[in-house]
């Protein structure tokens, strides 16, 4: 190729980026039709991005923003042309896949549950009982990332004020890791409302890019705040558009980070079911939907504890048992 015309490759090139860049740069303001009002109101309603608008339906957007029918179409339509929504080839998602890491404590009965231990770039979603072993389960995948990396960060967003540096001091000695620097690379924070909680979890990418090697996000209790603020039918549909955003927020960051994303989940009861488990996750079907793997968790028998993988897009459902102890989690 001549000079002359690599040069202008290169422009194409060039040219080509700054549209890449543009077109990802395209904010919910850009939009036909969206000014500062409309903008506020789309995202007290939960619509962050372009993408939420571009797969968002016309109704929805009326309902939240207040705009004619006609406008909300036509803000789909760019927030549709706008956005890369295409597909990509098998391999590619392979590709994709291979990154994933397998965290592990060394509770082989787990690790066999989960296909190998708790998987990075996935919402991990724990739901049981009171004591049933959810926040010591956060604790043990805190240190287990640094059994297995030295470097590597958890990030424990503590709800319920359930955060002991005493059990990743326990969990670290057990593992044989120094006790005193798993508690440094354990970066806690204290949420006092579910708002709080939101941001937290939008400032996790900050410590990513001040280049911690961040492993492990913990929200401990993920419903806890949600529960307690929204009470009354009324507000139900408010709580779960805020905990809708909640877990799509917590899927990006795992998903970009390529880190795991464990989430606690309590559970209220149902006494109006006779068979099975009277019990059911809070949140309902939108934690459910975000969240890639999902273990229930109770007590079993002579003091141990019984996970059970449910609705698990590539592993087999199964139950695992283990024991909590206070230097490890073992198996039963
Ligand atoms: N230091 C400890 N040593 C041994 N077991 C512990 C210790 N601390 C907590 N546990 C066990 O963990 C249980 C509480 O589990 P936890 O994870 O807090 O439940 P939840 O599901 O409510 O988060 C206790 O009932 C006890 O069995
Ligand atoms: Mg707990």
């Amino acid at each position: 190729m001549k000079a002359k015309e690599k040069e202008i490759v290169n422009d194409i090139e060039l040219e080509m980026e700054n549209i890449k860049e543009e077109k990802a740069e395209v904010k919910i303001m850009d939009l036909p039709g969206v000014g500062a009002a409309t903008a506020e109101k789309l995202e007290a309603a939960g619509y962050d991005s372009v993408l939420s608008v571009a797969v968002s339906t016309i109704g929805g957007l009326v309902d939240a923003s207040g705009v004619g029918e006609n406008v909300a179409r036509k803000m789909i339509q760019a927030a549709r042309d706008n956005m890369d929504m295409g597909f990509e080839s098998g391999t590619d998602v392979f590709n994709r896949r291979q990154k994933i890491e397998k965290i592990s404590f060394g509770c082989s009965n787990l690790d066999n549950l989960l296909g190998g231990g708790f998987e990075t770039g996935a919402i991990t979603e724990c739901f049981g009982e009171f004591g049933s072993g959810k926040t010591q389960i956060a604790h043990a995948l805190a240190v287990g990332c640094q059994v297995q990396d030295p470097t590597a960060v958890a990030v424990f967003i503590d709800t319920e004020n359930t955060f002991r540096p005493d059990r990743i001091i326990d969990f670290a000695k057990g593992a044989g890791i120094d006790p005193d620097k798993a508690l440094k690379n354990v970066k806690v924070a204290r949420a006092y409302n579910s708002d709080h909680q939101m941001l937290l979890a939008e400032k996790v990418g900050d410590l990513v890019k001040k280049g911690l090697n961040v492993k492990v996000v913990i929200v401990d209790s993920l419903t806890a705040h949600f529960r307690a603020e929204f009470i009354g039918r009324g507000t139900l549909a408010v709580r779960q558009q805020k905990l809708n955003k909640h877990m799509h927020e917590l899927l990006r960051v795992a998903d970009m980070n390529n880190v795991l994303v464990y989430v606690t989940n309590q559970v209220m009861s149902k006494p109006d079911v006779f068979f099975g488990d009277p019990t059911a996750a809070i949140g309902g079907h939108i934690v459910a939907h975000a969240s890639t793997f999902r273990i229930y968790l109770r007590k079993g028998k002579k003091g141990s504890r019984v996970a059970k993988l449910i609705d698990s897009p590539n592993l087999p459902d199964g139950e695992a048992m283990f024991y909590l102890e206070t230097d490890s989690i073992k198996d039963f």
